[in-house]
């Protein structure tokens, strides 16, 4: 049994969030859609080195699945979770129920434009959309000083900062470095979901970065380096959605690498979708 406070309604997280701020505290919020692991653990101290409470959110959103089969799969895992949290020295957990988030008559969507229009948000129709509305209402019920995110999820932090400023919320959003297994995979909720034979193929997305990253294949051209990563995926047994070298801010391909550029991939794997990204610097 676990003595950590668990919210679970918006209106319960407002009041426990409001005395808190009367008190002076400040508040840090880490939302998930829980299967915690190593890679929410460094969201979580992420959070806890930067205010006195942090409450991390649990919540499978519905709304941002573009395919039900993905939704009724996602792994949930909430009492190990709830467990952890508590471990970690997290103050609250917020749990709300789906009804809870979306009432009977819930209608309104939050439309985060164009930051979406490649990549993810062109693989998983109204993926963003539904990412955009679940974040602003966790913000608008824990009302957060800061909210830590991970940065393996790049489009989805550059639309949520985009969010954020753009409705004037008033958080500071916090990108978090991605956490990895010791064979380079990212950590992912859906890692879980990867046959033994998969899971061994899908190392070579990280591979397949780092020849990138590699400095002889960073002074090649974008198009080489999209070339390079794609063809190192599908060698290895994977089915690329997309590689792609971006602009970090307007997420929009680039022709030359410069100190702005980021790489992002999405292949799957036995059935298994995963996504990853790095920062690309133009060498010498
Ligand atoms: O990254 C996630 O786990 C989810 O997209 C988020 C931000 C918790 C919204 O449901």
């Amino acid at each position: 049994m676990t003595s950590l406070l668990c919210l679970s309604t918006p209106s319960d997280a407002h009041r426990w969030s409001d005395e808190r701020r009367r008190d002076g505290q400040s508040i840090g919020l880490v939302p998930t859609m829980g299967a915690l692991h190593r890679g929410h653990t460094a969201l979580i101290e992420r959070s806890q080195a930067l205010c006195n409470l942090t409450v991390v959110s649990i919540f499978v959103n519905p709304t941002q699945f573009d395919r039900s089969d993905d939704f009724d799969l996602y792994p949930r895992t909430l009492d190990d979770d709830i467990a952890l949290c508590d471990s970690l020295g997290v103050n609250a957990v917020y749990t709300p129920t789906v009804d809870a988030m979306y009432p009977d008559g819930f209608d309104t969507t939050i439309d985060p434009g164009s930051l979406t229009y490649r990549w993810e948000g062109e693989h998983r129709p109204g993926h963003f959309a539904g990412v955009a509305t679940v974040v602003t209402k966790l913000l608008t019920a824990v009302q957060p000083h800061i909210a830590v995110f991970g940065e393996k999820d790049f489009q989805q932090l550059a639309v949520i900062q985009h969010v954020v400023r753009d409705l004037g919320l008033p958080v500071t959003v916090v990108g978090e470095p991605t956490v990895r297994e010791g064979d380079g995979l990212a950590m992912s909720s859906r890692n879980v979901h990867l046959a033994p034979g998969a899971r061994a193929q899908a190392t070579s997305i990280k591979h397949a970065i780092d020849r990138a990253l590699d400095r002889s294949t960073s002074t090649g051209s974008p198009s080489d380096i999209v070339e390079q990563v794609t063809t190192d995926i599908q060698q290895a047994g994977g089915t690329v959605d997309y590689v792609a070298v971006v602009d970090r801010l307007s997420l929009e391909p680039v022709a030359d690498l410069n100190n702005n550029t980021q790489l992002l991939v999405a292949a799957w794997f036995g059935g298994v979708r995963l996504i990853d990204n790095a920062a690309l610097v133009a060498t010498e």
